[in-house]
């Protein structure tokens, strides 16, 4: 019960966090430049928790849910596949939000300016890691 309400917090924080990227593209109502959002990568880690919220707690957790998955999957990479897309997914993605958002705040514009080009990489190597650790050996794996 408390695996599958953890899952309405999550969702919440994504759709707020969406607000905030759609903000980043938006332009000031009365001097017309576009709008600077000193954040952005800190959103992109909480669209990243929704996302993996999504796929690695409801799509893989329910999916070994049931008594009778479970009672045959028990001790298959099925468990693994659901525990890194979730636990690394979830709350590893938010804790590097935070991260993030605390190092954006520590550094002035010019040192931002040369960090931020490694937290792109960061961003996306982690995130398109856990999906290929995921799409091509804990999934097919388990299911094996
Ligand atoms: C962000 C939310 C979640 C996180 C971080 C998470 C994390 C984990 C982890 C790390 C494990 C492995 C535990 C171990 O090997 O001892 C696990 C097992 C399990 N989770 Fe989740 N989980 C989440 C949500 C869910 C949801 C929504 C469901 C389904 C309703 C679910 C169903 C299960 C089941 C059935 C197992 C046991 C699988 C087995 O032992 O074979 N989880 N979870």
């Amino acid at each position: 019960m408390f695996s599958a309400w953890e899952i309405v917090p999550l969702v919440l924080l994504t759709l707020d966090a969406w607000d905030f990227v759609k903000l980043t593209r938006s332009r000031c109502e009365v001097c017309g430049q576009a709008v600077s959002i000193p954040h952005k990568w800190t959103f992109y880690f909480l669209i990243a928790v929704g996302f993996w919220n999504f796929v690695g707690a409801g799509v893989f957790g329910f999916l070994i849910n049931l008594p009778i998955v479970s009672y045959y999957e028990v001790g298959t990479m099925l468990t693994p596949n659901h525990g890194h897309a979730a636990l690394m997914g979830s709350f590893g993605m938010l804790a590097l939000a935070l991260t993030v958002f605390a190092l954006r705040q520590v550094s002035s514009y010019d040192h931002w300016k040369r960090m931020e080009k490694l937290i792109r990489v960061s961003f996306w190597s982690l995130n398109i890691g856990l999906a290929l650790m995921v799409v091509t050996n804990l999934f097919p794996g388990g299911v094996l």
